[in-house]
């Protein structure tokens, strides 16, 4: 018994295994029920008591032997395969192009408007983009019926029963100042970036949907000067350590005093061009004093507090900085428009 034990080892050594056929082919051969290890168990039942102990160790050398042989072949047949052996592996062709994206120049400003009054101590806020006619206008001291909306040209999604209570997609991100204020009391420092719509006709200068970031500032004491500061500082570190910015009065339905905020246009430096309009100074920001009402509104006492807001375009912020001409290319998805905006 224990020459054949022999002999079966080393006929195992012996097997050629160079793929799956062969590899089957050997454990039915050896391993499966009608294998030879098999009957090799079976006669070991007859072995005189004298000898099992020899035997049953070799027999059990040998079975080890040849479940190690079949587990390693296995493993090495199958990482063959999924290298690819042989001819099929052809080291000498090119790889597949390999190309990597770009951020889109939209959210490449955000990020960095985001960043700006972040070190300035702005929070970043949330907001709905279907929002209510109260949120939209009337916490906003827009009075009902008031010829102040049609500042904005509004889409309506559905009528409510009084006009507070209409559906629109929000025109402006001033909405959330609201939101904000309601949730959550003064000290307020935030920022709100969101889309915005508008049923304007599309075209260069004009779209149906935008971006705006807003800022609110409610604290004891906040000031005209800390508005000019913030936006000031903003306007140095967005378009470059030269930029001036000049204030004009406006007006919004919820500020008082209104501003609109220009900078100094930093493609000719004031000297005049085709962006500034020869004027020497580009738009960038409405912005002013929060109207007590409006803090009335959200209710935060008005004779306690006081606050700062603004509100500006990405889509201008990123046309002034990247002298793009036409608001529609923000919107179309052409891959060689986008990718030439690669970083900062
Ligand atoms: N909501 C204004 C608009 O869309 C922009 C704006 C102006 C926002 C002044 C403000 C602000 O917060 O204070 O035209």
């Amino acid at each position: 018994m224990l020459d054949k034990i022999q002999q079966v080892a080393l006929d195992i050594e012996q097997w050629q295994i160079t793929d799956k056929e062969s590899l089957e082919k050997f454990r039915l051969a050896y391993l499966s029920k009608k294998g030879i290890l098999n009957d090799l168990f079976e006669a070991f039942k007859l072995v005189p008591p004298t000898e099992k102990k020899a035997v049953g160790q070799a027999l059990n050398q040998v079975k080890q032997a040849a479940e190690a042989l079949l587990k390693n072949k296995t493993e090495e047949l199958s990482q063959a395969q999924e290298m690819g052996t042989g001819s099929e592996l052809d080291l000498t062709l090119p790889t597949a192009p390999f190309s990597v994206g770009s951020m889109h120049p939209l959210t490449i400003v955000r990020q960095r408007i985001t960043q700006i009054f972040a070190r300035m101590g702005f929070n970043v806020e949330d907001g709905p983009e279907i929002e209510t006619d109260w949120y939209n206008f009337g916490a906003l001291n827009f009075p009902d019926n008031h010829p102040a909306r049609e500042m904005q040209d509004t889409f309506f999604i559905a009528k409510g029963q009084k006009q507070s209570e209409d559906v629109l997609l929000r025109t402006h991100t001033s909405n959330v100042q609201i939101r904000l204020m309601e949730r959550k009391k003064p000290p307020l420092r935030s920022i709100m970036i969101g889309r915005v719509y508008r049923n304007e006709a599309i075209s260069a200068r004009a779209h149906c949907q935008f971006h705006q970031v807003e800022g609110l500032f409610v604290d004891k004491n906040v000031s005209f000067q800390d508005l000019k500061d913030t936006l000031y500082h903003f306007a140095k570190e967005m378009f470059g350590a030269d930029t001036q910015i000049r204030l004009r009065p406006s007006y919004f339905p919820f500020t008082e005093p209104s501003a609109e905020i220009d900078i100094s246009c930093f493609i000719c430096g004031g000297d005049g061009c085709n962006v500034c309009k020869h004027s020497g100074w580009v738009e960038i920001a409405g912005s002013g004093m929060v109207d007590p009402n409006v803090l009335e509104a959200c209710g935060i006492d008005s004779t306690e507090y006081t606050g700062f807001a603004f509100g500006m375009g990405i889509e201008r912020i990123t046309m002034l900085k990247y002298g793009i001409h036409d608001l529609r290319l923000f919107f179309e998805n052409d891959v060689r428009f986008l990718r030439q905006f690669t970083g900062a």
